[in-house]
C-alpha cells in the first residue's frame, strides 16, 4: 500500500447504465419479457405499478412499493393500451455505436453496463441461449474495446425474465439459482477475454425495500424478501467461483446501495444512534456475506428474533465461503437520517419511498425527489467500507437526477449537476489521499439520460448527454451534449485534478 497524492494512474473513470433502462427493443431478436416490461411510469409521488392479467381475462395493477401476491390464476403481463417506459428506453439497442462514441469523446476508461438476462434466456429456464442476444453484446463489447473502454458488466441489474416470476415466483424458489448460473456461465465463456470485470447483482440490498426490482418477488415483507435474498447470495458466490475457474483474470464484485448504510441519527440520543446502526446493518449484511463468506451473527440473531426462515444448507455455507468477491462496488446518491421519534418529519413525505429516504436532516438540502445531497457522506461510505473489508472499491454509481431545461439553441446549462459531481469527486479524493482508501474507479450514473428505475420517468435526468425523449412518449431520441459533458471530459483528462 502506498500513500497517494491523487487518483491512481489506471483509475477507471466512466459511466454506468442498466440494460432495462436504456436498451429498448424489448421484444426484438428473440428477447423475452422481463420484470421491467410490466412496470408502468410513476412520479416522485406516484408509485410505479406492475400489470397483470387474471385467468378470467380481468386485468389489474399493484404498486411496486406495496406489493402482494396476485389473485389465483393471474400472471404478470404486458397489457394493451398501457405505456411502459422501459419498452423503448432510449433505444440504445439501435444507437449503441453513437452512444459509445460519445462516451469515448469524454475520455471514458470504463463503461459499466448490464446484460438483459431475457435477451440471453428469454424465459429464464431454457437450456440453450438466444444467439442473437449474445451477438448484440459481442457487438457492444467490441465497440467499447475499439474505443479503448473497459466494460464492467453487471449480470443482473434490476431485471430478470418474467417467465421465472410467473413460473415459480422468481428468487422465492431455489431453482432460480441454477437458471442464473447457467446464464452467468454462458456470459463468462462467451465473453472471456472481452470482459474482465463482473458484478453479480446490482444493489442486492434493494431487497430491504421492494422484492420486485432486484428479484421479481411480489412482497415488501422481510420474511419473504430475505429468504429470497439468501438464494441470490448463494447464486452470487457460486458465480464468483465459476468465473474464477473459467478465467483466473476475472475480477468479481458485489454491489450495494450504500446510501442505506450512511445512516445518521437525528441527534445524539443514544437510542437514535443505535437505530442508525441497526439500519446500516441491514445494508452491510449483504456485503458482509459477499466479502467475508459467511452470515454475520447480528443477522442470524435478527432472523431468529423476527421469525425469518432462510433455507441455509451446509452446502450453501461451503459455497458462500468459496465465493468471496475481489472488489466491493456501491452506488451512492444520498445519506439517510433516522429517528425514533414517530413525528420526526420525513425528508420526502409524499414519496412512496419515504421510509427509505428517512427523516429531514437540517444540515442537508435535498433533490426534487427528496434525496439528501451529501458529498461528505460519500467519504464516510468509502472510509467505512474500506476499513471493514480492506478490498478495492469501485464507486459504481453516483449522480444527480434533475429536471433539465433546454435553451432555445438546444443546449443545457446543468451547473447544478457539475456542482454535485465536483463535490462528490472532491470527497472521494479526500478518502483516497487523506484516508488511504484503495479506490479503483468512478462510474457516474446515467452518463446519458435514461429511464429512472424508481419512478420510470425521463424527466429525472442524470446525463452528460441529453436525449430528446419526454414522459408523454414523444421525442426524436436525438442525443446532444450538455455543459457537464465538456466538464467531465476535463475531469478525466486531468485524472480528477481539474474539477
Ligand atoms: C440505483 C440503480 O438505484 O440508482 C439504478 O442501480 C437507478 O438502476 C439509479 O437508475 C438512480 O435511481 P433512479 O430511481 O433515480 O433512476
Amino acid at each position: 500500500k502506498q500513500i497517494r497524492h491523487g487518483f491512481r494512474e489506471d483509475f477507471l473513470w466512466g459511466g454506468a447504465t442498466a440494460a432495462n433502462q436504456l436498451e429498448g427493443a424489448w421484444d426484438q431478436d428473440g428477447r423475452g419479457p422481463s420484470t421491467d416490461d410490466v412496470l408502468t411510469g410513476g412520479t416522485a409521488t406516484e408509485p410505479r405499478y406492475l400489470t397483470y392479467c387474471g385467468s378470467n381475462g380481468v386485468t389489474g395493477k399493484i404498486s411496486m412499493t406495496d406489493l402482494h401476491d396476485l389473485p389465483d390464476g393471474a400472471s404478470f403481463a404486458v397489457l394493451p393500451d398501457v405505456w411502459y417506459p422501459n419498452h423503448e428506453g432510449i433505444d440504445f439497442y439501435h444507437h449503441y455505436k453513437e452512444d459509445i462514441a460519445l462516451f469515448a469523446e469524454m475520455g471514458f476508461k470504463a463503461y459499466r453496463m448490464s446484460v438483459a438476462w431475457s435477451r440471453i434466456f428469454p424465459n429464464g429456464d431454457e437450456l440453450t441461449p438466444n444467439e442473437k442476444g449474445l451477438a448484440f453484446y459481442d457487438a457492444v463489447f467490441d465497440e467499447c474495446r475499439k474505443q479503448g473502454i473497459e466494460p464492467i458488466v453487471t449480470i443482473s441489474h434490476y431485471e430478470m425474465p418474467l417467465g421465472l416470476v410467473n413460473k415459480w415466483g422468481a428468487w422465492r424458489d431455489r431453482r432460480t439459482i441454477d437458471c442464473y448460473l447457467r446464464y452467468a456461465e454462458v456470459l463468462f465463456r462467451r465473453y472471456k477475454g472481452k470482459v474482465k470485470y463482473w458484478i453479480t447483482f446490482n444493489e442486492i440490498n434493494s431487497m430491504n425495500v421492494t422484492g420486485w426490482l432486484g428479484a421479481g418477488v411480489t412482497s415488501c415483507d422481510p420474511t419473504v424478501m430475505l429468504p429470497a435474498a439468501h438464494y441470490q447470495l448463494v447464486a452470487s458466490a457460486k458465480a464468483v467461483k465459476l468465473a474464477h475457474e473459467i478465467d483466473p483474470e476475472n475480477k468479481l464484485g458485489c454491489m450495494v446501495a450504500i446510501s442505506q448504510a450512511v445512516v445518521y441519527p437525528a441527534d445524539c440520543n443514544p437510542a437514535n444512534v443505535h437505530k442508525a446502526w441497526e439500519r446500516a446493518q441491514k445494508c452491510y449484511f449483504f456485503t458482509d456475506v459477499q466479502a467475508r463468506g459467511y452470515y454475520p451473527s447480528y443477522q442470524l440473531c435478527r432472523y431468529e428474533r423476527e421469525g425469518i426462515k432462510i433455507d441455509l444448507t451446509e452446502q450453501d455455507k461451503a459455497d458462500l465461503s468459496r465465493g468471496t468477491v475481489d472488489f466491493i462496488s456501491f452506488s451512492y446518491y444520498r445519506s439517510t437520517t433516522v429517528s425514533i421519534d414517530p413525528n420526526a418529519p420525513w425528508v420526502a413525505p409524499d414519496s412512496p419511498l419515504k421510509e427509505t429516504l428517512g427523516v429531514k436532516n437540517p444540515y442537508l438540502k435535498a433533490t426534487d425527489w427528496g434525496w439528501a445531497i451529501d458529498p461528505m457522506g460519500l467519504r464516510i461510505a468509502l472510509d467505512q467500507v474500506y476499513d471493514r473489508y480492506q478490498k478495492p472499491i469501485l464507486i459504481a454509481e453516483n449522480g444527480l437526477g434533475a429536471i433539465d431545461t433546454r435553451q432555445p439553441d438546444g443546449s443545457v446549462n446543468d451547473d447544478y449537476r457539475i456542482d454535485y459531481l465536483k463535490k462528490h469527486i472532491e470527497a472521494m479524493k479526500d478518502a483516497v489521499v487523506h484516508d488511504g482508501v484503495d479506490l479503483m474507479g468512478f462510474t457516474m450514473w446515467g452518463p446519458i439520460d435514461l429511464i429512472s428505475a424508481s419512478t420510470g420517468e425521463m424527466r429525472k435526468r442524470y446525463g452528460f448527454i441529453y436525449v430528446d425523449k419526454l414522459d408523454n412518449d414523444t421525442g426524436t431520441l436525438k442525443r446532444s451534449r450538455k455543459k457537464s459533458f465538456y466538464w467531465y471530459k476535463k475531469v478525466i483528462e486531468s485524472n480528477g485534478e481539474v474539477l
